[in-house]
């Protein structure tokens, strides 16, 4: 697979839009110049989405929202994550790695790139959004990390702090939440470790200060506030996996011809569409196939789901 560079606003936005962007997103008048983007970055072919989407905007990315730390209605992680202390905050990187420890994210992101990646976001429950995240490559922290010849696969795992996250005092799921990728698909350039939305810090809800985003797979792939990662040889626990492994398979990439056993994934609902908004069609993929095809070569995708 060739790497190409992401989407960023400066390529689709002539400068000076560019320069006034923030104002811009917030007025009536970003939407027009947000409109543009989707047709410029699919004529660039960058990692990004096709002329038919827009970006959501902030207001729908950060009061839709799935994170059931803080409840499990969708406006509920917009009422009750400003509770979580985001700074300080310390990742433990351990398993088959060369430099174990206990890493201060502010070093962290002293040493990797930060880049804005446009990237379609599909829920398992048939909902989507376009989200402009900032963030690094995961390969980048790994390879800091030191990766080991016997690593085959990246365990993550969300803080537990119920003090602090009023749903974790209740067993809605088995805390803390739990993720995990083949090794080859953490290391893929798309697999980003968000750490900024639209510019600003990852507000708490969509998963401050650091959560996974995996766009070709189901959003629940993407774990939020991460405070563990550790590389293993054994397919590891993840928590909708746990919970019903007939629903929610460990790959859960993103699929049109797989349905979930109680709803059609055919299509998707895009968040923010307004009351007649029709459905798209899901893409394989979630239209990143020619980026991770090459991963899943002669796997049956139905028995691997
Ligand atoms: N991570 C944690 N720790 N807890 C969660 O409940 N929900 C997942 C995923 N990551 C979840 C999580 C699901 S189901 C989705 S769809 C996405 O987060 C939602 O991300 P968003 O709220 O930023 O859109």
């Amino acid at each position: 697979m060739s790497f190409k560079p992401d989407l960023n606003w400066s390529d689709v936005t002539p400068k000076s839009q560019f320069m006034n962007r923030r104002q811009l997103i917030k007025g009536a008048a970003g939407a027009v110049a947000l409109g543009s983007i989707g047709g410029a970055a699919h004529a660039r072919g960058k990692y990004a989405v096709e002329g038919v989407d827009e970006v959501n905007s902030l207001s729908d990315i950060t009061n839709y929202n799935n994170f059931y730390e803080f409840g499990t209605g969708k406006e509920d992680p917009a009422r009750n994550a400003h509770t979580l202390t985001t700074d300080p905050w310390t990742v433990k990187i351990d398993g088959l790695v060369d430099r174990p420890g206990d890493y201060d994210l502010a070093d962290i992101l002293k040493r990797v790139n930060i880049e804005e990646r446009i990237y379609r976001f599909r829920c398992v429950e048939a909902w989507s959004m376009v989200i402009p995240w900032n963030g690094f490559e995961l390969n980048q922290l790994l390879n800091h990390a030191g990766i080991q010849s016997g690593a085959k696969y990246v365990a993550f795992e969300t803080l537990l702090r119920p003090e602090e996250m009023v749903g974790q005092r209740s067993r809605t799921l088995d805390w803390p939440y739990r993720e995990g990728l083949r090794l080859d698909e953490a290391m893929n350039p798309l697999t980003l470790m968000a750490t900024g939305l639209y510019g600003e810090d990852l507000p708490n809800q969509n998963g401050a200060p650091l959560r996974l985003v995996v766009p070709w797979k189901y959003g629940f792939k993407s774990i939020k506030s991460i405070v563990r990662i550790t590389l293993t040889d054994t397919q590891p626990d993840t928590s909708w996996n746990m919970t019903n492994a007939r629903e929610y398979g460990f790959y859960s990439n993103v699929n049109p011809e797989v349905d979930h056993p109680r709803w059609s994934q055919a299509s998707e609902r895009k968040i923010g569409g307004g009351l007649f908004s029709s459905r798209q069609d899901t893409l394989m993929m979630n239209g990143y196939s020619e980026y991770v095809d090459s991963m899943y070569a002669g796997m049956d995708l139905r028995a691997n789901f």
